[in-house]
């Protein structure tokens, strides 16, 4: 079977409020080869869900609602159900209630209906989903794409069908199905992402539900990675994310540690907070660390429309990541993408550099420094328990990972794989630059803006101390002037202050920070006004200051 696939990149417009959510529009879509054979389907009489995996972009789990079979997204980074029925739409009850999701490639919305849900082997009634009509700014034809709808696997706060149902109608599938339980440390589920074109694996994608996936029960010993160490500046931006390990965060192909500060204010220093996300194909990282993978390869071009490097399909690359101090290898396959057959300008074959820099997902708000998508989430066996995130439980949520690629038998996939089964890694052709020769990707005007916005947004609080700081001082000196040193002739006895400082939003939505300051003559004895204005979140606050 051949398909129009093209990558994913799925953010709820709650994932980061102030997020960019137009639409992306992709200038191509492209035509990617999968096995035409369907997977064997394990039995599902037990937790396990086979996930489909689509040429390596996306990865989809079928669930039966109200009788009829749909293929779900799987996205951990949302935590809203909706379909778009490929035929006849089941019966559902509709609650009244409609809703529109937005996410970085299109909108989705409908009312929110509820209906019998079965996933795995769970059965849940009353699962409240939203039944979208027109699927259409998801892509010409979301069926055709090889999927109705999506699931997401974040927690219950940052759903919006469960915002707008009151109460627990609105709990998530997961939520519904783990409330069935009367053992609250089952609450998990964990993902096993296979990966296309690679000889050494042989395992199918699945997803389970309060069960290990037989032979990677092991992952109950790795780290507990706290997802919730991260101090929040918004209640809804709540995800599976960790933090890397301090200095030690992300080593490059040359073996050394790629250098980055957190744009997170609240990170600790020397570590970056990391927000896993099987919406995105590719992982969207700042892009000094996209260029310091791939601006040293040679032959490696970036692509300013897309937004990504192109590199030599044959470059092999070794990346690895860092968290609860052990390290997770990237697989080359994975870190040099060819799932999409695309061309340089001259006709020749290349491939995608799957460390693409961050733009439309970049966090204004500065809640996380990067995301690991599916490139990286196909190298490890990730558990990811819900805790106190499902109802009734007190335990704190958390990640297990239990790293899915021997770095030696990778080495070997790459070789049959990519260089004909000789390896000529070693060759002159494949050597990296000199750092001092990298080449930097350029930086549009639309990234520099939001990296201004980031790095006022996200330090509001610091400003607005800042800016009382400042009209403290200028008031005290308008009083020391005017009253203290009346007489004494430099002509301001009789001005009096208008300070304010102001930080808002246009009507564009861009954060504006100014600082008006005139004086004007009026009675010594009414004394002026101050102003300061704040923003915090959606709420205006007002200080004003009169003396007299
Ligand atoms: C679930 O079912 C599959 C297929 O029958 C089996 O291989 C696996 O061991 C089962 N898992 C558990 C935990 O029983
Ligand atoms: C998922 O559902 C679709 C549509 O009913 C079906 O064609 C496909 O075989 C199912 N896949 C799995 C893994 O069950
Ligand atoms: C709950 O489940 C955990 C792990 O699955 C197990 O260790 C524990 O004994 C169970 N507790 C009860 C009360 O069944
Ligand atoms: C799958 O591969 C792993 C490691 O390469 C090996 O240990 C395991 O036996 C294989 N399993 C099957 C069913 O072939
Ligand atoms: C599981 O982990 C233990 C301790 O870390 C290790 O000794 C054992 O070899 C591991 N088993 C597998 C199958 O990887
Ligand atoms: C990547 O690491 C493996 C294992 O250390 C090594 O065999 C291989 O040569 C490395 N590849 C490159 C291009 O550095
Ligand atoms: C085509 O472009 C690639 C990458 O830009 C370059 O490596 C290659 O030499 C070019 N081939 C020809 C025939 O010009």
């Amino acid at each position: 079977m051949r398909s129009f696939i093209i990558p994913l990149f799925l953010t709820l417009a709650n994932f980061d409020s102030y997020a960019s959510v137009s639409a992306l529009t992709f200038p191509f879509q492209v035509r990617t080869d999968f096995p035409s054979h369907s997977l064997s389907r394990r039995d599902s009489s037990n937790g396990s869900i086979t996930l489909t995996n689509t040429g390596n972009a996306q990865y989809i789990a079928n669930v039966t609602l109200g009788g009829q079979e749909v293929r779900l997204i799987i996205d951990t980074g949302s935590s809203d159900l909706w379909v778009n029925f490929p035929s006849t739409v089941p019966t559902t009850t509709d609650t009244g209630k409609s809703l529109s999701l937005s996410y970085a490639i299109g909108s989705a919305g409908g009312d929110i209906h509820t209906v019998t849900a079965q996933f795995g082997s769970y059965t849940v009634n009353n699962q409240a989903f939203l039944l979208v009509t027109d699927a259409s700014s998801f892509g010409s034809d979301i069926h055709d794409q090889g999927y109705d709808g999506l699931i997401g696997l974040g927690p219950n706060e940052g759903s919006q069908i469960y915002d707008k149902l009151s109460g627990d109608a609105g709990d998530t599938l997961l939520n519904n199905i783990f409330s069935q339980s009367s053992n609250s440390s089952n609450n998990f589920i964990s993902l096993l992402l296979n990966r296309h074109g690679d000889p050494g694996q042989n395992y199918t994608g699945q997803m389970t539900i309060a069960e290990y996936v037989p032979g990677f029960e092991n992952v109950t010993s790795m780290p507990k990675n706290d997802v919730e160490s991260v101090l929040k500046l918004l209640g809804s931006d709540q995800h599976w994310q960790a933090l890397t390990d301090k200095d030690n965060g992300i080593i490059g192909p040359d073996g050394q540690v790629i250098q980055y500060d957190s744009i997170v204010p609240k990170a600790p220093d020397g570590q970056l907070v990391v927000v896993f996300d099987s919406g995105f194909t590719f992982n969207q990282v700042p892009r000094d660390i996209s260029d310091a993978i791939y601006g040293r390869v040679q032959g490696a071009i970036y692509d300013s429309t897309n937004e990504w490097w192109t590199v030599p399909c044959g470059q092999m690359l070794n990346v690895s990541l860092n968290f609860g101090g052990v390290n997770y290898p990237v697989h080359p396959l994975d870190t040099v993408d060819d799932n999409f057959g695309i061309t340089s300008a001259n006709g020749t074959h290349m491939c995608i550099g799957s460390f693409q820099p961050i733009t439309t997902a970049f966090s204004l708000l500065g809640n996380y420094d990067m995301i690991m998508g599916m490139s990286f989430l196909r190298n490890v066996y990730a558990v990811l328990n819900y805790g106190d995130w499902a109802d009734d439980d007190s335990a704190d949520p958390f990640l297990q990972l239990l790293s899915t690629t021997n770095v030696e038998s990778a080495h070997n996939d790459f070789v049959q794989v990519r260089m004909g089964g000789v390896d000529t890694s070693s060759a002159s052709q494949w050597a990296l630059l000199p750092s001092n020769e990298e080449v930097h990707s350029p930086v549009s005007e639309e990234e520099k803006k939001k990296q201004y916005q980031e790095m006022i947004l996200s330090r509001w609080p610091y400003i607005f101390v800042g800016c009382l700081v400042f009209v403290l001082l200028v008031t005290g000196f308008i009083i020391w002037r005017c009253c203290c040193r009346k007489g004494q002739g430099l002509g301001l006895r009789e001005k009096v202050g208008f300070v304010s400082t102001s930080s808002r939003r246009n009507a564009e939505g861009e954060c504006i920070l100014s600082v008006l300051q005139s004086f004007n003559s009026v009675p010594t004895s009414k004394f002026g006004l101050f102003g300061l204005w704040g923003w915090a979140g959606k709420r205006l606050w007002i200080w004003r200051v009169y003396l007299s």
